[in-house]
């Protein structure tokens, strides 16, 4: 296999015909008679994003065997539901950067952006009924519902230096891997798969959100703002127990504990150079790569269980890449 094959450049090529049909389909329905809606919408649209979600109900279509025209709707749902939810967090979290650009909600204020997301998770849902499959609508009004469930569960753990692994685990779950798992369950529901199948998808879905979260949680503190196009450290600066920290609880000495345990309870980000360094200095950086390494390798057993083809071979490669992601 050259080294383009086993690329994430080269998964995105296998898909880039489907996700220009997807692009369309985006476009076509964030038109709305109200003019604020279409410019929040495409300012956040169009400001670019990875498409992971849709990326990945595409992959699994593929990898089964679907080729009907539901997959682009159904993978500009999952895109919709993913914008509304930024929509949303970059309020809550009162972020100003996303996507390398002022937030929605930087631009055009906190009552436009919150308004929006509702706009968009509601043409979702008028968006998926087209797919006119019982559980098609199952799987995403569950999502949703869970993904709600996981912000107000890391709302209510803000400043709780206690937070264990397990404690953080259920959250990113919820909040992240959860549509990631629905976007993969969708294309093997499209195919009419069983249901082993179904839920090998899922797992693949949930394994790899798990660790793309995971990640994102290191990039916090180890990342380059201009990359990622968000800024650094939002993570502390709102009290967020984050793996990172965790790690670096169980690992560090009695004062570095300490450090940490004031900085998650005051959400002070003015020794934000000296967290860096702890949680570099007492392995915790490398100790939770190494968490996201295992959630990845756990999507590529997952995927195993899939027919033998290119976009199998593709998500494996997606799974085994995620772990050197800057973006
Ligand atoms: C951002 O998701 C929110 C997280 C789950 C960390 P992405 O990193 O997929 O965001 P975009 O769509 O590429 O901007
Ligand atoms: C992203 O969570 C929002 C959801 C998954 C619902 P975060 O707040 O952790 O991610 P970023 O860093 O803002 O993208
Ligand atoms: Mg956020
Ligand atoms: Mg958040």
């Amino acid at each position: 296999m050259s080294a383009h094959e086993n690329s994430t450049a080269a998964v995105l090529e296998l898909v880039s015909p489907d996700m220009e049909q997807v692009d369309r389909v985006i476009a076509k329905r964030l038109e709305s008679g109200v003019p604020l809606v279409g410019e929040v919408a495409k300012y956040i649209i169009s400001a670019g994003g990875k498409r992971l979600r849709p990326v990945l109900l595409l992959l699994t279509c593929g990898a089964l065997g679907y080729t009907g025209a539901q997959k682009y709707t159904l993978a500009a749902v999952v895109e919709f539901i993913h914008t509304a939810t930024l929509l949303h967090d970059d309020v809550v979290d009162e972020s100003t950067l996303r996507r390398g650009k002022p937030t929605a909600n930087e631009r055009f204020g906190n009552p436009a952006s919150v308004l929006v997301g509702d706009f968009m998770y509601s043409r979702a849902f008028q968006m998926m009924v087209d797919a006119d499959s019982m559980q098609v609508m199952q799987t995403l009004a569950d999502a949703t519902n869970v993904i709600a469930e996981g912000e107000v569960l890391q709302l209510m753990n803000m400043h709780d230096a206690s937070l264990n692994e397990d404690g953080y685990l259920r959250v990113i779950r919820s909040k992240t891997a959860k549509l990631f798992e629905a976007s993969a369950r969708l294309g093997a529901i499209l195919a009419g798969s069983s249901a082993s199948i179904q839920n090998a998808c899922a797992d693949y879905g949930q394994a790899l959100g798990t660790a793309f979260q995971v990640i994102d949680d290191v990039l916090d503190y180890d990342g380059n703002a201009s990359e990622m196009g968000k800024n650094l450290g939002d993570d502390l600066r709102e009290g967020k127990a984050t793996l990172p920290l965790i790690l670096a609880m169980q690992l560090g000495s009695e004062a570095q504990r300490q450090t940490l345990r004031e900085a998650i309870e005051t959400g002070s980000i003015a020794r934000l150079a000296d967290i860096v360094t702890i949680v570099r200095d007492t392995g915790a950086l490398e100790a939770t790569r190494n968490a996201a390494a295992s959630e990845a390798q756990r999507a590529i057993d997952a995927a195993m269980q899939l027919p033998d083809n290119a976009y199998r071979q593709a998500m494996v490669v997606l799974a085994s890449e995620l772990l050197n992601r800057r973006t």
